[in-house]
């Protein structure tokens, strides 16, 4: 039997057990049945969580790309790999195929050669969501150089920190981009960032909006010239399993951001095995995930799981409001969409508008629905059933994480029923677990606890860039030899999970990880503020909004309040980027703490989401008295 296509539920269980029996064979017949290697592996898994080592497929040799794209050639050479959408649908689509792809990577990959890029070397792409940007994840895996992607809504400082953490030594960026009827000037911000990173020699920048920018001598090239000299052949660098594809950069409750580390065959074996049965992906389809490529979505979901299957997958520049709210589905009724892979925050601002934006298309392509990134509400779940599935496209509500590379739990469609806000079972090989507070497991099911996973799966990060006692703090300290995802959930009678939401100081806007101590770091460097403390709030559209308590300096007193909160949210967006600006900024006379000084966020947060009906007992804090202040004063 092949393990690779589920395709009914029986069969789920069947081979979900396997996985969790024989977790090896069941993960290496998978990865011989569906994948090219230069050189089979002696291991095919090596653990420790109390170290933590996790090793996949150890000996192996093989190139991802030779498996997203050379195999693909004799059979789907003139098939659309990538399709490209941009911001204004005027200038497209653009149809790259298989071949074209090779073609691109290939040469991109050269150009990379010639600036001096080794296997290793970390290079960082700082681009929109146009082809270039999946054109140089794969041109550094082509070589074995580790991409580093960073979100192009992030600011300089944000940027010139990723940089440094990781030492890159080239960046891709563009002279700017385009989002909706506005341009972004993405160069003038790595020339910024650049200011304070000595690591970076090389920079190489894509025409995007023809715009003037500055081009620093001995340092910036546009790439379009470099292009066209290269050679188109590039012998891919022969990599071991476990050398690392990429860092990708996410928020911690604490300290600056976490380079996640992902190695190169686990996570091809498992984002290209997930992305089969989540999507029920079949030839023919085309396939559209809405995220940026920025995140760990458009990493798996739209670049290595899709084109791993050899898919046709969509890349979209744009907005969903532009030209105008119907945007998303007007591309689905022009590509004939079958797959559509969103965020709930992103269902939540389209309900808002009037139907007609749907109503106008014709949605019969669609075949399955996806969310992900954080809870969906039941709400948006059912405007999402109704109006864009028409009642008969399966949702699948996937959980999971930047640290899992892949998908954890998720129905999968025409297989598993779904339960709108449940995320469902987990994927095989994925062994959930429920704590309590004193760190038992909750073995029985309609149970409620934070979710553990206590095997490794092929996909799971193998550590922060530079800080291996991080990685293990983070996510293998709080519980014996389990991975901590940081989220609570239940599980129900028949053992389905539903994600509740983030236990600690994460907090998720419009699905992007916030962790709070950047922003009051960034807060605090304002000259009038003494103290600050963010919380998430219930938010209609983004889901959560950032809440901050802010007191001032005694030079802050009597100073504009409206001026103060520009300013400080100027801070905000010139540290870290627009994203994490705070909807509510609440001044105060203090902040309430225990005997230890730590801030009671709890009490904060009940507070900014106007729930004090019950606040605990506040009488062990230092300060009780600013509770009754702050709530008077709440906006
Ligand atoms: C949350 C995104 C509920 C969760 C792939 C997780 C979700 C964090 C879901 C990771 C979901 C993601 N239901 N919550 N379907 N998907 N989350 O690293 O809190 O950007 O820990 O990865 O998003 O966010 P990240």
């Amino acid at each position: 039997m092949s393990n690779y296509h589920i395709k009914h539920l029986e069969e789920y269980y069947k081979v979900y057990r396997k996985s969790v029996r024989e977790p090896e064979l069941f993960w290496e017949e998978i990865a011989e049945e569906h994948f090219s290697w230069r050189k089979r592996w002696d291991k095919v898994l090596d653990w420790d969580f109390s170290k933590p080592e996790i090793k996949w497929f150890e000996g192996a040799k093989l190139n991802i790309t030779e498996n997203c794209i050379d195999r693909h050639l004799r059979t789907k050479g003139d098939q659309t790999a990538i399709l490209f959408e941009p911001n204004n649908p005027a200038d497209g689509p653009e149809h790259i195929t298989y071949r074209d792809l090779h073609e691109r990577v290939n040469k991109l990959a050269n150009v990379l050669k010639s600036q001096g890029i080794k296997k290793g070397d970390r290079v960082c792409i700082y681009l929109p969501m146009i082809p270039e940007l999946a054109v140089s994840l794969l041109a550094c895996a082509r070589i074995g150089a580790i991409h580093s992607v960073v979100f192009a809504g992030f600011s300089s400082s944000a940027l010139a920190s990723r940089i440094n953490d990781s030492e890159c030594k080239l960046v891709i960026t563009s002279d700017g981009s385009y989002r909706g009827a506005k341009t972004i000037d993405l160069k003038g911000i790595v020339d910024e960032a650049l200011e304070t990173c000595v690591c970076t020699t090389h920079v190489l920048v894509v025409k995007r909006i023809n715009s003037e920018i500055n081009m620093k001598t001995g340092r910036d090239q546009w790439l379009a010239p470099l292009l066209e000299n290269a050679p188109t052949e590039c012998e891919p660098e022969v990599m071991d399993a476990e050398d690392p594809l990429f860092i990708l950069y996410t928020s911690g409750s604490t300290g600056s951001p976490k380079g996640m580390v992902h190695t190169t065959a686990g996570y091809m074996v498992y984002t290209a095995y997930t992305f089969k049965n989540v999507f029920q992906y079949r030839p023919g389809d085309v396939y559209w995930c809405t995220a940026d490529i920025g995140w760990i979505t458009g990493h798996s979901y739209i670049v290595y799981g899709p084109l791993a299957n050899g898919a046709t997958t969509i890349m979209f520049e744009g907005v969903p409001s532009y030209p105008d709210f119907g945007r998303f589905w007007e591309i689905v009724e022009k590509h004939k969409v079958t797959q559509f892979y969103t965020a709930p925050t992103a269902i939540r601002a389209l309900a808002k508008e009037n139907l007609d934006y749907v109503n106008k298309y014709d949605l019969s392509s669609l075949k399955v629905l996806g969310s992900v990134g954080e809870p969906i509400n039941e709400e948006a779940w059912h405007w999402y059933n109704d109006n864009i599935g028409k009642q008969k496209s399966p949702i699948v509500d996937s959980w999971w994480q930047t640290e899992t590379g892949g998908i954890m739990i998720s129905p999968l469609p025409y297989v598993t029923p779904t339960i709108p806000t449940y995320a469902t079972l987990p994927f095989p090989g994925i062994q959930p677990a429920l704590m309590d507070e004193n760190g038992k497991e909750l073995t029985e099911n309609q149970v409620e606890g934070r979710l553990c996973i206590k095997f490794p799966w092929p996909s799971i990060a193998r550590t922060i860039w530079g800080n291996h006692e991080r990685y293990k703090d983070t996510y293998f300290s709080a519980y014996n030899d389990k991975y901590f995802t940081g989220d609570g959930a239940l599980r129900d009678a028949v053992g389905y999970y539903r994600i509740t939401g983030r236990v600690d100081d994460v907090i998720i806007v419009s699905g992007h990880n916030l962790g709070t101590a950047p922003i009051e770091d960034a807060i605090n460097e304002h000259p009038a503020v003494a103290e600050s403390a963010i919380v998430g709030y219930p938010h209609d559209v983004k889901g959560n909004a950032l809440y901050g308590y802010i007191t001032l300096k005694e030079t802050g007193e009597g100073r504009d309040h409206d001026n103060l909160r520009k300013e400080i949210n100027q801070l905000i967006t010139d540290r870290i980027g627009p994203i994490a600006k705070l909807n509510k900024i609440q001044f105060t006379n203090g902040l309430p703490k225990t005997r230890s000084g730590k801030i009671m966020r709890r009490i904060l947060r009940k507070i900014a989401g106007k729930d004090t009906g019950n606040l605990g007992d506040i009488s062990t804090l230092l300060n009780p008295e600013c509770v009754k202040e702050i709530m008077d004063e709440a906006l």
